[in-house]
């Protein structure tokens, strides 16, 4: 058998597995159970989220047979069935009742409307057409135009899904005929877990630590995790399948930079240790990391202690439980103000890096600013990093 990248080979094929966006697919499936579908949707969000995916479960649900023929079933279970012919012909990729529109590459007038044409046709089996337009962002204002109509007297059978990445640039005009579906970024633990199903089905040991961070460079994408797997599937156990895939080998194909390294920052804020703060510096240098990608993580590092000074809880903190102790542990040790003020000197200097030719040099300066921030000699400032409650109340008036 020809191999299967994970992201197609696990595409969910039922509302039931389209993880962390039941707001959604209940929504859809209650107006399944009603007989109220729209023919207008505008589903968001980033990407590799379920956009897609949903869209097509949504096309095979309107056209499954059981689904419109046994009330029961629709009412009780309200997913395709799976085995009907219309499904059949879903899951091989035959069925003409769903077309993918890519705006992309097709945004012309003439584009929609050869569309428009095809529209008009209604399906030779099942009820619905339904219409997946990608990227529909793209199109120009023009094909926009071209569009309205369609939308505003759709075909009785025609069903339109909008997909989008930027919600912001589609039309009013459009955006307020249809309903609109704005798709969540996928959490930590949800990635993990479906990570770990597919792990298992594939009979591949993995470490939870390593899941974790796949979990976390894909930044709420699921598609993105599972392409980050595929890699590391490749890379790891394919050179040694007794161990599959361990922590320190995920670290190193990423190129993944430690927790250590921004506790050792903002210890060296706190130790006012330039040393220490050089030696971080050279480490991102040598290693051939990003800086600006070292400095968005070291403001989502300083937005960790924010949010458990205002939180007082690590929920919201993406780490694994060693490391969300490690913040408890240091946490009395900054105050609110003094962190606000690192991360706007980190800030400003993410903007002014983009433009410098002395870069790692400048690099290391704004890493050394931090320590400067609390040292500058006034009093205010000096306390503002110390411990004791007295003394930070001090400090958050002082700002
Ligand atoms: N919510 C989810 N639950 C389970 N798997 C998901 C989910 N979202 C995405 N996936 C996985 O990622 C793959 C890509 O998802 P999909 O094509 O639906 O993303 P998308 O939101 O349309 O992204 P894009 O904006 O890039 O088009 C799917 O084949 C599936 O394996
Ligand atoms: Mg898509
Ligand atoms: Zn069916």
């Amino acid at each position: 058998m020809s191999y299967q990248v994970i992201a197609r080979k696990y595409r969910p094929s039922r509302f039931s597995d389209i993880t962390a966006q039941e707001h959604i697919t209940r929504t859809i499936q209650n107006s399944l159970r009603l007989g109220r579908v729209g023919h207008g949707y505008i589903f968001s969000g980033l990407r590799g989220v379920g956009k897609t995916t949903a869209a097509r479960v949504f096309a095979k649900a309107v056209n499954c047979s059981r689904m419109i023929e046994d009330p029961v079933y629709l009412k009780d279970v309200t997913e395709p069935c799976g085995e009907c012919e219309s499904c059949r012909d879903f899951d091989q990729g035959t069925s003409l009742n769903i077309s993918e529109f890519d705006a992309a590459s097709n945004n012309s007038v003439d584009d929609i409307r050869l569309l428009r044409e095809n529209v008009r046709y209604g399906p030779q089996k099942g009820r619905y057409r339904v219409y997946i337009i990608d990227e529909v962002h793209m199109l120009s204002t023009a094909a926009f135009n071209a569009f309205l109509k369609t939308l505003e007297e759709p075909p009785p059978h025609a069903i339109f899904i909008f997909a989008t990445t930027e919600l912001h640039k589609i039309p009013a005009t459009i955006a307020s005929r249809c309903q609109r579906f704005n798709f969540k970024r996928i959490p930590l633990d949800e990635i993990e877990k479906q990570l770990r199903d597919i792990c298992d089905a594939e009979k591949i040991q993995v470490d939870k630590e390593a899941l974790q961070l796949i979990g976390r460079k894909a930044q709420g994408s699921m598609r993105d995790a599972q392409s980050i797997l595929d890699q590391v599937i490749a890379f790891a156990v394919e050179e040694d399948e007794e161990k599959g895939i361990e922590y320190d080998k995920v670290a190193e194909l990423l190129n993944y930079i430690d927790d250590d390294q921004f506790f050792d920052v903002t210890d060296a804020v706190l130790e006012r240790d330039p040393a220490k703060m050089l030696g971080v510096a050279r480490f991102v240098i040598d290693n051939g990391y990003d800086e600006q990608d070292f400095l968005e993580k070291l403001i989502e590092h300083l937005r960790n202690f924010l949010v458990l000074h205002n939180l007082r809880s690590t929920r919201l903190i993406e780490r694994p439980e060693p490391v969300k102790e490690r913040y408890q542990r240091d946490i009395s040790r900054f105050s609110p103000g003094s962190i606000m003020k690192m991360i706007d000197v980190l800030l400003q200097a993410q903007k002014e890096l983009k433009f410098q030719f002395e870069y790692q040099f400048r690099f290391e300066l704004v890493l050394l600013k931090l320590i400067d921030l609390a040292g500058t000699g006034d009093s205010a400032d000096t306390v503002s990093l110390a411990e004791g409650t007295g003394e930070k109340k001090k400090s958050l008036n002082g700002l």
